[in-house]
């Protein structure tokens, strides 16, 4: 059954090679003043950035640099939001991964509010208004290029949230998966492993339908199948073209359309981990996802295993239940492993001792231990899941 739902994602999506060529059509239904956004460097290195400026010889382009992984408000979205005011900016253009595209997010509304930004982002203040974006997305990951939220870290207070707001919508992505050639092997992983996740995220609810469990089925064997292509062949068009497709339908629901809701808990811990050790969040996922499974495998989510177990991998439909779904941990431990993600989160710098202090941070801020959550998660629950991930 497809339960009552609403869905409208505003954003239009240009997908292809050569697709840069309408920039300028685009960017013009706004406005000349440009706020041109990026991070340490990628684009100049790969020509984006040069190809860019020469497509904006009409346009009146002020540039933020030196957007950071995990991005942070402070410096990167307050001086973005203090650019487009004493630039009257009309609208972004942010060029490279969903960490550009978050923070461009983030400045968009912080831009049109006059207080201290960080009320819009933790939830305390509604924004009004914000200024248009439009990207030029350079990594294959987050599916921020088609939906309405950001992750903003905040290194002083230890804090990494979750925002969302219709008026982030971008308001046209342009994806050329030619860009994506030059992404390393590791953020090839790390990405993959993070839309992966945000189907599992979204399989692991109740209720949910056969139509919405095959499109999920399908986007993880793309997924699965053209990662480890692109990482024996980074330029193989195909592979890139459908990892860049897929990753766009992660987070704005159209996978999950009518199901339940599973609360997605394991993108709260790990923004916790993003927030304590700043680790890459593909990884931090990747990592966690088998002890989250073991923690959550019950009579109750046995059928979900189950469906995947059959469906994905292929396995005996008449084996013992429990048989399948540990076969089904295994199967996605192995996986994540042989696309070269080390499977302890000791390996990037987490520390033990953090554990308890991450759980206790989890609860404040997340809805995990929620009794409308698929599995509310409490603290021990959150411990043991971060104490097997070690
Ligand atoms: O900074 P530059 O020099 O551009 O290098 C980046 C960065 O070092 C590099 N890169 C990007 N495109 C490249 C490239 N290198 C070579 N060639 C290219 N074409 O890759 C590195 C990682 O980039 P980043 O943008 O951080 O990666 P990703 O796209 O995985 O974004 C991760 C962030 O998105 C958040 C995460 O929490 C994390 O902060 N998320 C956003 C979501 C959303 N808005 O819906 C949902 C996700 O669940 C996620 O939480
Ligand atoms: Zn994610």
């Amino acid at each position: 059954m497809i339960g009552n739902f609403v869905y409208n994602t505003p954003t239009e999506l240009i997908f292809g090679k050569g697709v840069i060529k309408n920039l300028p059509k685009v960017l013009s239904r706004f406005g000349k003043n440009v706020l041109l956004t990026y991070g340490g460097g990628s684009i100049k290195k790969v020509g984006l950035y040069d190809d860019v400026l020469g497509l904006l010889k009409n346009f009146n382009v002020f540039e933020l640099s030196g957007i950071e992984p995990n991005p942070k408000y402070d410096p990167s979205v307050i001086e973005g939001a203090r650019l487009c005011k004493e630039h009257n900016i009309d609208v972004i253009l942010a060029v490279g991964g969903g960490s550009v595209l978050d923070c461009s997010k983030a400045i968009s509304v912080c831009a049109k509010y006059d207080g201290e930004g960080w009320d819009l982002i933790s939830g305390k203040v509604k924004a009004k208004a914000a200024v248009p974006i439009v990207d030029i997305l350079t990594l294959a990951a987050t599916g921020s290029e088609y939906d309405n939220g950001c992750v903003i870290s905040y290194t002083a207070i230890n804090d990494k949230r979750s925002y969302g707001d219709k008026l982030m919508y971008p308001a046209v992505s342009l994806l050329d998966p030619e860009y994506t050639y030059s992404v390393s092997a590791w953020q090839t992983a790390c990405g993959t492993a993070d839309a992966i996740n945000h189907v599992l995220e979204q399989f692991f609810a109740e209720p949910h339908s056969a139509f919405n469990d095959e499109i999920m089925i399908a986007a993880l064997r793309s997924l699965m199948r053209n990662v480890k292509v692109a990482l024996k062949n980074p330029a193989d068009y195909d592979a890139r073209s459908e990892l860049m497709y897929v990753c766009s339908w992660g987070c704005n629901g159209i996978l999950s359309n009518g199901a339940g809701h599973s609360g997605w808990p394991m993108h709260s811990i790990e923004h916790a981990l993003s927030a304590y050790f700043d680790i890459t969040h593909g990884a931090g996922l990747a990592i966690i996802t088998p002890p989250w499974m073991r923690e959550i495998l019950s009579e109750k989510t046995m059928e979900r295993f189950v469906t995947l177990g059959v469906s994905l991998f292929g396995f005996d439909k008449n084996l013992p239940k429990r048989e399948i779904a540990n076969k089904v941990i295994d199967e996605f431990y192995n996986f994540f492993k042989s696309i070269g993600i080390p499977m302890h989160l000791a390996e990037l710098g987490v520390k033990e001792e953090k554990i308890e202090e991450m759980a206790e941070h989890i609860l404040k801020y997340d809805d995990t231990s929620e009794e409308w959550m698929y599995v509310p998660l409490d603290k021990s629950a959150l411990i043991r899941i971060l104490k097997a991930s070690m």
